[in-house]
């Protein structure tokens, strides 16, 4: 039986895998992490334990995951894009410093890791459309650099010592539930909002540009199908490619339109935004999950559209 810590239970991704990974296993072996102040609230505190883990602090770390037995540990602390080449420092003592500090407990209790990597993990130089599984990686953002290092890391951790590390490149992640804090790809959830609430939406990026983008159903299927993917068929480890649909601003605007025919968007472009979003891939590649794990997404730009404005009319409204 699987006994998981989810570290950054209470984030954008965290909330939503830790209940799937409950309705999996069994609420009381998944153990949902946090840091103070980012306490769970209502089903994610009701339906199994909670304990504090924060990355920083390896000693904590190693507590929780011997009173819990944890044999898998989905690792979801980090600072998104933006707000981290604000915090570049702290970005980086989370991202890294913080992963070393994981994987260290997970070498010594046989522990898998999960950490995913991100379009991010990209840069200029990168072929853009059809990004490779295995090309260059040279992102120009500390989001970027600490995606690479974390890749790195885990490859090293199981190369070296045998630490079962697998993880996936995510596209920008939409979901209903919890907003995302501070990235490139949020202007694709809160052009949602925006169109639920009836209010014009200033989109942050430019017409015509193209960024990988995922319903967040399908990135929690990535993440537990990769888990539970069989080792022997894995040539790549860290980290996958996974796509579901690319799109640009105008793209998403006119099958939201389809639906609420009076939203309106205009723009007003955001430097910083902008230039991390056209150092990121157009389409990725994402044929090596494919064939090493069977990765196939369940949602399109339509269906994700049509979904995501009936679950936030019943939310919002
Ligand atoms: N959603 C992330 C960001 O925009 C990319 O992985 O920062």
């Amino acid at each position: 039986m699987k006994n998981i810590l989810v570290i950054g239970s209470t984030g954008q991704i965290g909330s939503e895998l830790t209940t799937e990974l409950r309705k999996r296993y069994g609420g009381d072996h998944v153990v949902a992490g946090y840091i103070p102040g980012a306490e769970p609230k209502g089903e994610l505190a009701e339906g199994g334990p909670s304990a504090i883990a924060d990355v920083t602090n390896g000693e904590q770390l190693k507590e929780v995951a011997s009173k819990y037995h944890i044999d898998t540990i989905y690792n979801l602390a980090a600072l998104l894009s933006v707000v981290a080449e604000q915090k570049p420092r702290l970005a980086w003592r989370i991202g890294i410093d913080g992963l070393w500090n994981i994987l260290e407990v997970a070498r010594e209790n046989k522990c898998a890791v999960f950490t995913p990597s991100s379009i991010g993990s990209f840069g200029p130089n990168t072929p853009h459309v059809g990004t490779p599984q295995d090309t260059i990686q040279r992102p120009r953002t500390i989001y970027g650099v600490s995606k690479v290092t974390t890749e790195l890391i885990s490859d090293y951790y199981f190369h070296k010592y045998g630490v079962d590390t697998r993880a996936v490149r995510f596209p920008g992640l939409i979901s209903y539930v919890t907003p995302p804090g501070g990235g490139t790809t949020d202007y694709a959830v809160d052009i949602y909002y925006a169109a639920v609430r009836g209010e014009k939406f200033v989109c942050p990026i430019k017409e015509g540009t193209l960024m990988d983008m995922m319903y967040m159903p399908d990135g929690l299927h990535a993440a537990i199908s990769l888990m539970e993917a069989d080792p022997s068929r894995l040539i790549h480890r860290n980290a996958f490619n996974v796509a579901a649909m690319s799109f640009a601003p105008e793209t998403i605007y006119a099958e939201i339109k389809k639906v609420i025919p009076d939203f309106q968007m205009v723009y007003d472009v955001d430097p910083l935004k902008q230039s991390i979003a056209e150092s990121w891939p157009d389409s990725m590649d994402d044929s090596a999950a494919r064939s090493e794990w069977d990765w196939k997404p369940q949602y399109d730009l339509p269906t994700m559209t049509k979904d995501m404005i009936e679950k936030l009319r019943v939310k919002l409204l």
